[in-house]
């Protein structure tokens, strides 16, 4: 009998478009002989559907009109999806879910918790570790307690920069200087992020994140390549090879990462071997340090000149669209994208047996 997989879409962040994207290949890419799936939608404004459409109509956006009604409770009797047909209840059974969503309500353990009490096994880190991977703040202090390199950073809370403004601008010139990066702690794709050259940018950036986040951050900027590495497993995970993002603006911002066709991975990167296998062992150390399971992408600054190497952040449901580099790096180190799924999946289900 195949296994009932449902495959979360959508969802309440900013990266619900991207979530259509990364969701529309799963679906396509998961071996149909070994599973039923089960397309599950979330509006923007958090309702549940499941979807009964053509998928590749999910990424229109329209998908809703084609769906029923449905919601997933909490109590494990039912281990499924509740869904609604012409007013009658019917219920959908799921031996495992894909939660493919980004970014908060998704990534950031609130969906992992509501599985966890219904009882059904999903890929990727449980409650704890994607609430860490999804908080910036709260992965620096594992990182930097793991003995891992970041780049110098500060934190500031919303009020506290809206209360003393000129002090915190003086700390953040003398202690990190131009330019400098001011992000929200809790997002993902860029958003809210900007690259800061002097002092009138950087009032209108911490303004910026503010509107986005209680928490924010400031971080010395690197002079840098992005670099990427794919982490996979539990107990023992691996590491791919390492990719190179090359963008075509300033930084890798929302635009280059979804919609600026120029941006190019380069697979693998392009600095010395050695460094390579350095970036997969702070990988999987840096994976270890968040506890984390199933996977994540591992993202690195690698600073010109230097070669000095540093954490950036983990991400726990990295993007999984066509062009994206979590899949590309697998597919590159020999693990082809359907054979990826089928260990993803087989992982969630280990995790879940060791549990009980
Ligand atoms: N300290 C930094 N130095 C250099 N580039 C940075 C720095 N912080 C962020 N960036 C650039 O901004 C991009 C987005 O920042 P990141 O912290 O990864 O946020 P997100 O969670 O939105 O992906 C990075 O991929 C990189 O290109
Ligand atoms: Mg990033």
């Amino acid at each position: 009998m195949p296994l009932k997989v449902g495959v979360l879409f959508g969802g309440q962040s900013g990266e619900h478009d991207v979530s259509l994207m990364s969701a529309a290949s799963v679906i396509k890419n998961l071996n149909k002989q070994k599973y039923d799936i089960v397309p599950i939608g979330i509006t923007k404004t958090g309702h549940w559907y499941l979807y009964k459409g053509d998928i590749d109509d999910i990424q229109k956006g329209d998908w809703v009109n084609n769906s029923y009604k449905a919601i997933l409770p909490p109590d494990p009797s039912y281990k499924g999806l509740l869904y609604f047909v012409d007013g009658e209840m019917k219920l959908m059974p799921l031996d495992v879910v894909f939660p493919v969503l980004h970014g908060p309500r998704g990534e950031d353990g609130t969906i992992q918790g509501i599985l966890e009490l219904a009882n059904i096994p999903y890929v990727g880190a449980n409650v704890t570790s994607s609430a860490t991977g999804m908080d910036k703040v709260f992965t620096k202090k594992l990182l930097e307690h793991a003995g891992l390199p970041l780049a110098p950073y500060l934190v500031f809370t919303k009020k506290q920069w809206y209360g003393r403004g000129e002090e915190i601008i003086e700390e953040i010139e003398m202690k990190l200087g131009y330019p400098n990066f001011v992000k929200p702690a809790n997002l993902g794709s860029s958003v809210g992020i900007t690259k800061v050259h002097d002092r009138r940018e950087l009032t209108e950036a911490l303004n910026l994140a503010a509107r986005y986040d209680r928490k924010l951050i400031v971080e010395k900027a690197v002079d840098c390549k992005d670099v990427e590495c794919s982490v996979l497993g539990n107990e023992n995970p691996r590491a791919s090879t390492v990719g190179e993002i090359l963008p075509t603006r300033e930084f890798y911002d929302y635009q280059a990462k979804y919609y600026d066709t120029t941006t190019r991975l380069l697979i693998p990167a392009d600095i010395p071997g050695d460094k390579i296998e350095e970036i997969k062992e702070l990988a999987i150390k840096a994976y270890r340090a968040i506890d984390c399971q199933g996977m994540a992408r591992v993202d690195f600054f690698y600073e010109n000149g230097t070669g000095k190497i540093y954490v950036n952040e983990l991400n726990t449901i990295p993007g999984f669209t066509h062009v994206s580099m979590y899949p590309k790096l697998w597919e590159i180190s020999g693990l082809s994208y359907e054979k990826l799924l089928d260990e993803l999946i087989n992982l969630s289900l280990e995790r879940f047996q060791d549990m009980y």
